[in-house]
């Protein structure tokens, strides 16, 4: 199943970059929350391969929601993370999609097709980048730290801005990043390139391909508090493991 998963995220993330530079059609899901037509196509892709091979297994995709059948797994897809930035030409975003069974992520794979970079992992057998093994950061100080972060769609409008967090990390960390999607903030910790990552207000399909990779890199992911991280809550920290503890310092600042 994970040699389909990265078959599948690869076809979507051709699609993706084939087209770049085209006429892309972007409707609104809420004011600042964007869908275009290839959100829709990517997925419709990858929902059409999953039924084929996998016709009883359930879906749990971005613009489709879940589709319910009973069955012990759930592949669960964002088929273009990084809309926004997508939409307006800026090149990162990707494709993500992990296979939770009785509840358990047991594989994730998320595709880069402007780099060709392809992150997997099965859970109990380590983290690839294009095949390669890949390990965390070994950064000790959180001062020495390059964080990324991202902030939620309903900012506006709600209390919970991250804008607090943000500014307390930005005076305690090394520098700050908000590059716009997920998955590929996650993939960056794994692989060593970001030391750490928190945020508020994501969702399965952002986070549940991503968590496993930095999970099986050598990598901590918790709530804010230090508690367990699930994939259908809010919060997520995830990190090297060596600075987890003062990351969880400064989130939790009054
Ligand atoms: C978004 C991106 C972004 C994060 C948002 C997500 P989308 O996903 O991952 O980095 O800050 O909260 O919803 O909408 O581009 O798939
Ligand atoms: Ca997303
Ligand atoms: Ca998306």
């Amino acid at each position: 199943m994970l040699n389909f998963a990265i078959s599948v995220a690869k076809d979507a993330g051709r699609l993706l970059r084939d087209r770049v530079g085209t006429r892309i059609d972007i409707d609104h899901k809420g004011s600042i929350n964007l869908v275009t037509d290839v959100d829709l196509a990517s997925e419709k892709l990858i929902r059409e391969a999953i039924s084929t091979y996998y016709p009883r297994h359930e879906i749990l995709a971005e613009e489709g929601g879940l589709s319910e059948s009973g069955s012990e797994y759930r592949w669960i897809v964002d088929p273009l993370d990084g809309t926004t930035n997508y939409a307006h030409g800026y090149p990162i975003f990707c494709v993500s999609i992990a296979l939770e069974c009785r509840g358990e992520v047991v594989l994730g794979v998320v595709y880069d097709p402007m780099r060709d970079e392809l992150f997997a992992a099965e859970r109990g057998n380590g983290a690839t980048l294009n095949n390669r093994s890949i390990r965390v950061s070994q950064t000790a100080e959180l001062m020495q730290g390059l964080l990324s972060t991202g902030f939620p769609y309903n900012i506006k409008t709600s209390q919970l801005t991250n804008l607090d967090h943000w500014s307390n990390f930005a005076m305690n960390a090394q520098a700050l990043r908000r590059d716009g999607a997920a998955a590929l903030d996650l993939c960056y910790v794994a692989s060593g390139r970001f030391d750490g990552f928190w945020e508020l207000n994501l969702s399965a399909w952002d986070t549940a391909a991503g968590v496993l990779i930095v999970s099986e890199a050598g990598g901590q992911v918790s709530n804010f508090r230090g508690g367990p991280f699930s994939n259908y809550k809010p919060e997520i920290v995830a990190s090297n493991g060596l600075i987890h503890e003062s990351m969880l310092r400064v989130l939790n600042l009054k």
